[in-house]
């Protein structure tokens, strides 16, 4: 087990590359089973989650090979079915996918419990099984997972989805690219990863229209083939460097993101006092912040609203602004975890119920050991330990790279004082001083 050893006080500068996007990049790598011919994914971010994906896969007999660290040959030829690890399905979220795929290849599915960040609301799955079931197929829990069988097959079929869940409309999807007939999703979820994996399927043969919008058409195919793709960039590892900078103050270009993915963000950001700068051409945008920022109160929402990953990394902003600030958590119960970890830094919480928040903005806040709880609480406790006067340290850094791929590196390049060491290692060397210089007009914080 690894901790991150942050010094705070330093504003950030420089340029930082974004990675693909984790969200899209999963269930695309599981909509690979569908396919018997070889397709290549660019732009694969190198994270754990990925990792745990090609674990899985290619225990099911799916070849995958490392072209570069972010390119991926796959081809899934050999696809068994019902026969995923256990043990590696139970660390993501993303392996439900399975079910989709499985279903759609062979009829039929088994799958342990799948995992991933752990929320106190719990994260139910009775919308992918009620889809599963309006297609024909009869879904039951074991005493470990979850089990289905189409005996006839799978059918297209119209579904409601009553909340548009990403992940239901995924597997949805899976499910019905093969599946004779067509296929209605009501309420589909209209996030860009569900963008990018209809257009991958797209590209492979498949007939999916409307996706992005909540009326999801599917004709079903025969079949699958090859083709070459680049995952879209990542706009919560982007918007989590944007915000790290809002904080500490300094200015970042982000270069290879999506500005129209950012929006939300973008907003809220401006909003606090922010400088932000979007440019669609160039795929770039540039954050400048003086440090000093203003109370807002935001409110999750499915996209294009504002997104709930990057709800943690606000309410580290909103440690710092000046007055009071609110967050209403509207798509993930229980999604505030990791506050209490904020608080050991000085964070202040005037009020919590089961889904919203209120943050009191202090003036300076102080180093403390933190844990992290999540992938987003662990981004948001790097962020005001980024902040902090002194020296933090935090834990659990395996749940940060879940989602982040060389997040001690892209904060070193910008000038944050941040190393990686083992749990149990004493406090290494100190980070020798690097000179930040404040490019002209913006002031150190
Ligand atoms: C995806 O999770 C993301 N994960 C999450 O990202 C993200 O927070 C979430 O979408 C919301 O945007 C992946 O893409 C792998 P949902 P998912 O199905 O698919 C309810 C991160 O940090 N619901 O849209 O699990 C339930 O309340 C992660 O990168 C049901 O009631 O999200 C749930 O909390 C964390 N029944 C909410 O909808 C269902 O069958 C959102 O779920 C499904 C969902």
């Amino acid at each position: 087990m690894e901790k991150l050893i942050i010094t705070g006080g330093r504003p950030l500068y420089g340029t930082v590359a974004i990675s693909g996007m984790k969200n899209a990049a999963l269930p695309i790598l599981f909509a690979c089973a569908l396919n018997r011919e070889t397709c290549i994914l660019h732009n694969v971010p190198a994270v754990k989650d990925i990792e745990t994906t090609v674990a899985i896969l290619t225990a099911m007999g799916i070849s995958i090979r490392y072209l570069s660290p972010t390119t991926l040959e796959v081809n899934g030829a050999n696809f068994r079915p019902c026969t995923s690890p256990n043990a590696f399905v139970r660390r993501i979220r993303a392996s439900s996918y399975l079910m989709g795929a499985e279903l759609g290849v062979a009829g039929k599915t088994r799958i342990a419990f799948p995992g991933g960040c752990d929320f106190d609301g719990g994260r139910p799955l009775d919308l992918h099984m009620k889809g599963f079931e309006a297609m024909g197929a009869e879904m039951s829990t074991y005493n470990d997972g979850y089990v289905g069988e189409a005996p006839d097959g799978l059918s297209g079929a119209k579904i409601y989805l009553n909340k548009a869940s990403v992940g239901a409309t995924v597997n949805l999807i899976l499910a019905a690219t093969l599946t004779p007939g067509h296929t209605v999703i009501s309420n589909a979820a209209r996030e860009p990863h569900i963008v990018s994996l209809a257009r991958f399927l797209n590209e492979c043969g498949a007939n999916i229209v409307n996706a992005g919008t909540s009326e999801i058409q599917i004709e079903g195919v025969s079949a699958l083939h090859g083709c070459t793709y680049r995952i879209p960039p990542d706009m919560i590892e982007a918007g989590t460097y944007m915000a790290a900078v809002a904080g500490t103050g300094g200015s970042v270009t982000l270069t290879g993101v999506y500005p129209e993915h950012l929006q939300a963000t973008i907003d809220k950001l401006r909003e606090m006092g922010v400088e932000v700068i979007d440019n669609n051409a160039l795929e770039t945008v540039t954050v400048s912040s003086d440090g000093h920022l203003s109370a807002i109160e935001l409110e999750t929402q499915f996209y294009p609203g504002f997104p709930t990953d990057m709800q943690p990394q606000f309410a580290a902003l909103m440690a710092v602004a000046k007055g009071t600030s609110v967050i209403r958590e509207a798509i993930i119960n229980g999604r505030f975890a990791y506050l209490e970890q904020l608080k050991r830094t000085g964070v202040k919480t005037i009020g919590e119920a089961k889904d919203t928040a209120y943050i009191e903005g202090v003036a300076k806040l102080s180093a403390a050991n933190m844990t992290a709880t999540d992938l987003r609480g662990g981004a948001a406790m790097v962020m005001v330990a980024l902040m902090a006067n002194g020296t933090s340290e935090i834990r659990n850094v395996h749940l940060i790279d879940r989602g982040y791929d060389n997040i001690e590196g892209k904060l070193t390049a910008l000038g944050a004082d941040i190393v990686r060491c083992d749990e149990d290692a004493d406090y290494p060397a100190p980070v020798s001083e690097k000179s930040v210089k404040a490019p002209s007009g913006l002031p150190m914080k």
